[in-house]
């Protein structure tokens, strides 16, 4: 297991362009650097709104060692909490997604308001104060329908990112929609592949034979490589968006944490379905044509996603071991589509369920052959595998300026 200096080493000694070394990708000591240096830093996409669409719903996750618990108040607000309870420690909440008006800790019934304060706690004796005992928040913020909890005490920035999220996903007015399916599975691979992976199409064409009915494999249609890489199809989408005023420009973090634009599908396709048509009779929000194509955003370290005319497919990922990574896909659709009627649930749900499960055997593929001692970092494409770079470098240079020693305060 590597300590912080065996990490940085390995950091700045790492070959640009290249793929990473192999305890980057496998070692216990990294994955416990990633975790308190990335996972418990940043921002992370954690569940759409539409997940808990009234009041008591409540939807828990798993952030490395942290539960979280994320509940809808009275008053409408999402609010995240640890879900530990403030008695004796127990898990507050044990389901993936619960209703109830109270949130009631199994083990001894402390019951605490969706606001997280202490309501009730049985014969505790007169000097108890049931105001220490609230829950511990979490940060949470809510922008565009997507919710997003930082575990920091001092959470960076989010101002940027929220009022990207408001203009381009609020066009697809996720307040109106409702989580159709979701699917969680577990991919043997640390979380970084599982990244790198979804960061280029350079596999796509080898693995992914529904997606490439209408999606295309090539860097330069799927603005990959960066807003000044724009094919003259692209242009022209963008130029048809900006006209009737829907958001699908490349906007990114300078950094390349997260990136938002919009790009039309192969041959006019609608949607991510075998017969290329749209698979839900309804649009979202204010999409104004079936063939507005897939709004694409990404969020490092957590999250990418795809908002089509038709229905958005949100993905998170979370980080179990060095070589177990979790994806939770969530389909979502027009909250007043009713399901038989204005979509067929496997019609919906096929293309990226084959698509999840391709990925995931990828992944694992390349997971045991980092494990090989004989593994060695090899040459990332130039032209189709930019987003790797893109995240590789942001994933070093973050770890790098976390990780690095602290010039001591100079005494006054
Ligand atoms: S641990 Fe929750 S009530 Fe005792
Ligand atoms: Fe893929």
């Amino acid at each position: 297991m590597l300590n912080t200096a065996e990490i940085l080493d390995q950091l700045a000694n790492r070959r640009k362009n290249f793929s990473l070394s192999r305890d980057l990708y496998c070692d216990e000591g990294v994955f416990h650097a990633d975790l308190e240096n990335l996972w418990y830093r940043e921002w992370l996409f954690a569940i759409p709104s539409c997940d808990i669409p009234k009041t008591g719903n409540h939807a828990t996750l798993q952030i490395g060692e942290y539960p979280v618990v994320i509940v809808r108040g009275a008053d409408g607000q999402i609010r995240a909490f640890h879900n530990v309870c403030r008695h004796r420690g127990q898990r507050l909440c044990p389901k993936q997604n619960g209703t109830s008006p109270k949130l009631v800790c199994p083990y001894h019934q402390w019951t605490y308001d969706l606001d997280g304060k202490l309501l009730f706690a049985r014969d505790m004796g007169p000097d108890f104060d049931p105001s220490k005992f609230s829950l511990k928040p979490v940060h949470c913020r809510t922008e565009g329908g997507m919710v997003f909890i930082c575990l920091a005490d001092d959470p960076p920035d989010f101002e940027q990112l929220g009022g990207f999220l408001r203009d381009y996903v609020g066009a697809s007015d996720l307040s109106n929609a409702k989580v159709a399916f979701t699917s969680t599975i577990v991919e043997k691979g640390n979380w970084k592949l599982v990244i790198e992976n979804n960061r280029e199409c350079y596999h796509c064409g080898g693995s992914h034979p529904s997606l490439c009915r209408t999606y295309s494999d090539n860097p330069l249609m799927t603005v990959m490589e960066g807003p000044n890489a724009a094919s003259p199809e692209i242009l022209s989408h963008w130029n048809r968006c900006d006209k009737a005023g829907l958001p699908a420009r490349f906007v990114n973090e300078p950094g390349m944490q997260w990136r938002f634009a919009r790009v039309p599908l192969l041959n006019n396709a609608e949607s991510f379905t075998m017969s290329t048509k749209a698979a839900v009779n309804r649009r979202m929000g204010t999409i104004p044509w079936n063939d507005a194509g897939s709004l694409m955003f990404y969020h490092f370290p957590s999250s990418w996603n795809h908002f089509l005319p038709d229905h958005a497919i949100v993905f998170r990922l979370l980080p179990i071991s060095p070589t177990e990574t979790e994806v939770t896909s969530k389909w979502l659709v027009h909250k007043d589509a009713v399901e038989g009627v204005d979509y067929d649930l496997q019609k919906l749900t096929e293309v990226w369920l084959a698509t999840n499960d391709e990925d995931r055997r990828v992944v694992e593929e390349n997971q045991k052959g980092i494990l090989s001692p004989a593994y060695e970092p090899g040459p990332y494409s130039p032209n189709q595998e930019e987003g790797v770079i893109h995240f590789v470098d942001w994933y070093v240079r973050q770890m790098m300026d976390r990780l690095s020693p602290r010039p001591a305060m100079a005494a006054e």
